[in-house]
């Protein structure tokens, strides 16, 4: 990194989603790049070699919609718009944007009328990805069409002359195969762009965005644990010294095995001075003792957690002038469609929180990680030197072990079902776009997961889950569902059972194989042992779809001697079941 106070290229923040991540890409290339607001002006942007219009949520036909100094498209840089940006570029230069109330948004195959430098080295045509509502329908004069797509018929368009170029299509998300070739055509073929960015070197420049911003305010955080949130924290801890940041780790009591003291270890080996332990278990079990429905044991969750932030805001001084609220956000968080669809939901509960919406709202709010994706948040951690056991955790869901330990109010023998027993135990999964809630069925021998697939596709309106027996106290026909709630006994149970599994996976190297593996209490089985344990180790990559994983023979014996051997457990199960049509969480 040369000289930050002079990029060679600017993006102009139109107010896209994804204006940042055009910024990260280019970094990416080895070019610094900056990102300000869409009207900077003219002026103050005299010596880059190349800018670039990010997307926006406007027309242009809005009289507040975001606005360009026309005077950069006479300057000497390089000018890209994307998206909106090329809608902004039609405009202003003679061009005809025609309102759209459709729009097109996802994929659409991207054909080259004109060849130009923005798309040498692209072979034929390519994926690319949409998302407006506007779009042009003229270009301005000097100007021709290179390339459009079914529905869009100037997806891409250039001066002739001048370095004025625009695309309709997003090439700095992932969607558009051939997007970063075109990012660093432009930066290089069209600007001829110098390197003189080392990714690596992000650390310096997040350090200093957050003493910008913080300024003499201090910060504070809720941590989970997670990596997102502890590796946001070690930044801002590295910007501002430990005594102006401050971390509160909520308690739930549905949390694994020695978790707490885990995440107290790793606050302390962070350097962390302010951390508190809020001790919320109390309320968590008592709001939830008799709940026994998935979706309602997920909302006082979420109606918990506010609950506490608000104590915790009301009382600890928070909400004057002199503090601002980090938070662990990453890109997908920031996005729609990115994300886990449930996690949202748990964030939303959180963000909803008076005293947060309150502090969103005047501007107190640092995300330091917003625009990097999961895996980079993991190479700024290893760059921060966190320890990699704690960058490579497996993912864990906010509401903890509340959604792998399963209720049941009433008890019901299994029923023979050919191939298998149909357990009376139901499970959420995903079935098309929509949510299902169905009953699973059990084979005596582990199946194949291809056979399980099958089953439920043949059985969907039945079930939507499929696991294999690994071992059992007593015969199957004799199981049934018992009566058992979310109590202390039966998540000690699960906390035990969950800590052997860990222990063994960890040793055997399993743990590193898969992307996350949980283990899940039913409420089946006998009298003297009421509960069964269900394995579920999967691969992801991003916990929207999910594959089963097969663990070995011999481990697996192990595992399942050893759980068996948990005061009340009956039974040890397989889960088989991809995601769809299953989901990785039971609940
Ligand atoms: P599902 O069960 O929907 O889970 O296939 C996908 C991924 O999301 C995690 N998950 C959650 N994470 N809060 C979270 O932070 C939640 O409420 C939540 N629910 C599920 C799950 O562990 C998996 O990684």
């Amino acid at each position: 990194m040369k000289n930050q106070s002079a990029p060679q290229i600017t993006v102009l923040d139109a107010g896209g989603q994804y204006c940042h991540l055009i910024a990260r890409k280019i970094r990416d290339l080895g070019v610094y790049a900056e990102v300000r607001p869409s009207d900077t002006p003219a002026s103050e942007l005299r010596d880059r070699i190349g800018l670039i219009i990010s997307g926006g949520p406007d027309s242009v036909y809005e009289s507040d919609s975001a606005r360009i100094d026309p005077a950069i498209l006479s300057s000497a840089s390089a000018v890209l718009g994307i998206c909106y940006g090329q809608q902004l570029m039609a405009y202003n230069l003679g061009g005809h944007v025609r309102k759209g109330d459709k729009g097109e948004y996802g994929l659409a195959v991207l054909h080259r009328i004109k060849p130009h430098t923005l798309f040498d080295g692209l072979n034929g045509d390519s994926q690319v990805w949409m998302n407006h509502r506007d779009q042009v329908e003229s270009v301005p004069p000097g100007f021709e069409i290179l390339a459009g797509t079914e529905t869009c018929s100037i997806a891409a368009m250039a001066h002739r002359e001048r370095p004025l170029l625009s695309v309709q299509f997003h090439p700095e998300v992932v969607h558009t195969t051939e997007g970063l070739r075109i990012l660093s055509n432009f930066v290089f073929g069209v600007c001829g762009c110098k390197k003189d960015w080392n990714p690596k070197d992000r650390i310096g420049p997040l350090e200093k965005e957050i003493r910008t911003v913080a300024s003499d305010r201090n910060v504070f955080f809720f941590v989970s644990g997670g990596v997102d949130s502890t590796v946001a924290y070690t930044l801002c801890l590295r910007a501002l010294g430990a005594d102006r940041v401050y971390g509160i780790y909520v308690d739930t009591g549905l949390m694994r095995d020695g978790e707490t003291a885990y995440v107290s270890r790793l606050f302390e080996q962070l350097g962390a001075t302010a951390f508190h332990v809020e001790e919320a278990e109390g309320e968590f079990l008592g709001a939830l003792q008799g709940v026994c429905d998935p979706e309602k044991k997920r909302h006082i969750i979420g109606e918990q957690f506010v609950a506490v932030q608000e104590r915790v805001l009301s009382t600890g001084h928070f909400l004057d002038g002199r503090w601002i609220l980090g938070q662990g956000t990453i890109y997908p968080d920031t996005i729609e469609s990115g994300g886990t669809a449930r996690a949202d939901v748990i964030k939303t509960h959180h963000n909803r929180v008076a005293g947060i919406q309150k502090l969103i709202e005047t501007g107190r709010i640092i995300e330091p990680l917003a625009s990097f994706y999961k895996d980079e948040v993991r190479e700024i951690g290893a760059e921060l030197e966190i320890p990699s056991e704690f960058l490579h955790r497996h993912p864990f869901p906010g509401p903890g072990l509340a959604i792998r330990c399963l209720c049941s109010e009433t008890e019901s023998p299994v029923k023979r079902l050919d191939p298998g027993w149909l357990l009376p135990i139901r499970s959420v999964g995903v079935q098309g776009d929509s949510r299902s809630y169905r009953s699973v069925l059990a084979l005596e021998k582990l199946p194949t997961d291809e056979l399980a697939t099958t089953l439920v596709n043949r059985m969907w309106e039945t079930i939507n889950r499929v696991v294999g027996v690994v071992s059992l106290r007593t015969a199957i026909s004799e199981m049934r569902s018992t009566r058992g709630t979310l109590t202390p006994e039966r998540l000690a149970r699960l906390r035990h059972a969950d800590a052997i599994v860990r222990r063994l996976s960890e040793a055997s190297g399993f743990e590193r194989e898969v992307w996350q593996f949980p283990v899940v209490l039913i409420p089946l089985g006998i009298d003297q042992a009421p509960d069964s344990i269900v394995l579920r180790p999967i691969h992801s990559v991003d916990g929207m779809t999910a594959q089963v994983v097969r663990m070995p023979d011999e481990l697996l014996r192990r595992m399942s001697d050893e759980l068996l051997s948990v005061d009340g457990i009956c039974g040890i199960f397989y889960d088989l079941t991809h995601k769809p049509p299953g989901t990785i969480e039971w609940e």
